[in-house]
């Protein structure tokens, strides 16, 4: 049978890991041939709740689920591993400003990015779902300088899927007939959902809806603000949804995205688009065996132009910051 993945999970007591753990060693990740070993992360005073993820872990007797290892140092859980999903973060506080929320997890991601660097597998590949995911993603890079650049990514697939719900509700159309919608730039309200490039059964999307002013005033604010709304709704932030998301985006990354469509993905800039390099930003990528590549040759409107340039100088801006508190 198939040698059993390494995939290290941090914040696995937390809300998205207890949807993410269990659907991983379902099979939902690498398939029904491939066992998974789990290696979960957390900090300390989690750790006795961990045990209990872990018992119903136990319980669920499933045929995949090689081995489960817990623990507190990054430099143990991240040993040998294949994949690192880091959705531990630290959430914002009443009273934190956004500076002190950028050194918070700038402490995280640089020691969690230092030590992937010195124990993971030579395979290894990083994404990145705890907010401010692309910062955090471009932190964790730049400690990692053993690690080439492209093996980081940052989360933007939940904003992906919840563009093309928003389009397949607007137009009938079914989710599975939607192809080429694009997440641009940040993980944050700044995000720029496009569809100007994106098909409906072949058919281009924004030609079908035929409506600027509901692409401009609804769709765009309902994908961008999504997050908050499901908060206002829930009463705590979506979990099972970013969980599904960090694993489509895991899943395609190593097994390749669907022939003839492509995936949104933050990912480390070569400078496509105008984004600077180096910046971690989504952008439009087809992937195939744990690569990925930027969809060229786009044509962008004077339109998404801007909401591009708005995104993206707000990840400059991050970058900036962060390299002001000496963290990259
Ligand atoms: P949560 O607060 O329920 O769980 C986070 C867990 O991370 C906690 O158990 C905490 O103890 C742990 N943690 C904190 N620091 C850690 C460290 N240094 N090492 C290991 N574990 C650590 O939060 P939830 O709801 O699970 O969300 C996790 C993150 O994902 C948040 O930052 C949230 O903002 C982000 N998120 C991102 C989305 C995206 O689309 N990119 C969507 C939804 C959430």
């Amino acid at each position: 049978s198939a040698t059993p993945v390494k995939v290290a999970v941090t914040g696995a007591a937390g809300q998205i890991g207890y949807s993410l753990l269990f659907r991983i060693a379902a099979g939902d990740l690498l398939g029904p041939d491939t066992p998974v070993q789990l290696r979960l992360l957390e900090i300390t005073p989690a750790l006795k709740a961990l045990e209990g993820v872990v018992m119903e872990l136990d319980d669920c007797a499933f045929p995949l689920l090689d081995s489960v290892e817990i623990g507190d140092d990054a430099n143990t859980i991240f040993d040998g591993a294949n994949l690192a999903l880091l959705v531990g973060a630290r959430p914002r506080t009443k009273g934190m400003e956004r500076g002190d929320l950028l050194e918070a997890n700038g402490a995280i991601f640089t020691a969690q990015g230092k030590a992937l660097n010195d124990h993971a597998a030579d395979d290894i590949r990083i994404g990145v779902t705890g907010n401010p995911a692309n910062t955090n993603a471009l932190i964790a890079k730049t400690n990692a300088p053993d690690i080439p650049a492209e093996r980081f990514s940052a989360l933007t697939r939940l904003d992906h899927n919840r563009a093309i719900s928003q389009l397949a509700a607007k137009t009938g159309a079914k989710v599975t007939d939607i192809t080429k919608m694009t997440i641009w730039g940040n993980h944050s309200a700044t995000q720029y959902p496009d569809i100007f490039h994106a098909e409906i059964a072949g058919r281009n999307a924004a030609e079908v809806v035929d409506d600027q002013a509901w692409i401009a005033d609804s769709f765009i604010p309902t994908v961008a603000k999504r997050g908050a709304a499901i908060i206002e709704a829930r009463g705590a932030s979506s979990a099972a949804s970013a969980a599904s998301a960090t694993i489509d985006a895991a899943r395609d990354w190593l097994l390749g995205s669907p022939e003839g469509d492509w995936v949104s993905m933050a990912v480390s800039s070569d400078g496509s688009y105008g984004v600077p390099e180096g910046i971690i930003s989504s952008f439009p990528v087809v992937t195939k065996g744990g690569d990925w590549e930027i969809v060229q040759g786009l044509e962008i409107d004077e339109f998404s132009r801007a909401k591009i340039d708005a995104s993206v100088a707000e990840l400059v801006e991050e970058r900036d910051a962060v390299t002001k508190l000496g963290l990259i």
